[in-house]
């Protein structure tokens, strides 16, 4: 690869900033100054610009269990974003591949590869998300069916797709749901005249939540998981 995409790529700097730089001298290749932004450069050089040691990196998957009173935005005059958590340099902005609401917790991807954002956010991909939901009420007798059949929210025209539900207690269970409406889940146990207390995500398609990350760890995802998703 061209130094001068070398440099873009591992910094985010413009192909026009990456030649000046590289022509006033501020780049060396394996400890010699190189001037010339057209010499070729292999992931085995050793780049050095602005006294950083640069490595191509690839795309970055995370999982992150999310803790309470995060946001699932890049900024935020009142919370912490979940992209504070995430303490590490990118070349470019992460992505987080479908968000959740402040006082839900658990499973959240994020990553800098739009694309496989795209493969679990967009609507036709209908990625299936498992929630587990404790709730202000029992649940009534016929709960399963009415998921299953899909539920008329508020204000929408059409009734959710079908939805899983799996009763753990009257007052737990797990629902599966292969969209993501504006507050979903809860608006699907509110139009069931009942209150959704805690929420937390514990998969997202074939994505489980590691049980060893605490609330507000991370851990990069394993390259099964990421090709779980495609
Ligand atoms: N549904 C909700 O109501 N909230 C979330 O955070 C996710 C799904």
């Amino acid at each position: 690869m061209r130094l001068d995409k070398f440099l873009c790529t591992c910094t985010g700097l413009t192909r026009i900033q990456a030649k000046r730089t590289i022509g006033k001298g501020g780049v060396t290749v394996n400890g010699a100054l190189q001037k010339s932004p057209a010499a070729k450069v292999t992931d085995q050089c050793e780049v050095v610009y602005d006294g950083r040691s640069l490595k191509l990196q690839g795309p970055i998957y995370i999982m992150l269990n999310k803790p309470l009173d995060t946001v699932s935005a890049s900024l935020d005059d009142d919370y912490r974003s979940v992209l504070g958590i995430i303490d590490i340099e990118t070349r470019i902005p992460l992505l987080i591949a479908g968000r959740l609401d402040m006082d839900t917790t658990g499973l959240l991807l994020i990553t800098d590869d739009g694309k496989w954002s795209h493969s679990i956010t967009s609507p036709k991909k209908e990625c299936g998300k498992r929630y587990r939901v404790t709730l202000a009420e029992p649940l009534v007798d016929d709960a399963v069916e009415l998921f299953a059949k899909g539920i008329m929210l508020r204000g929408e025209r059409e009734a959710t797709l079908p939805a899983t539900l799996e009763i753990l207690s009257p007052l737990e269970a797990l629902l599966t749901i292969h969209e993501g409406k504006y507050h979903q889940v809860k608006r699907m146990f509110a139009a069931l005249n009942n209150r959704v207390v805690e929420l937390h995500r514990e998969q997202v398609g074939n994505i489980v939540l590691d049980e060893t990350l605490e609330l507000g760890e991370w851990r990069y995802l394993t390259e099964e998981e990421v090709g779980a998703v495609r």
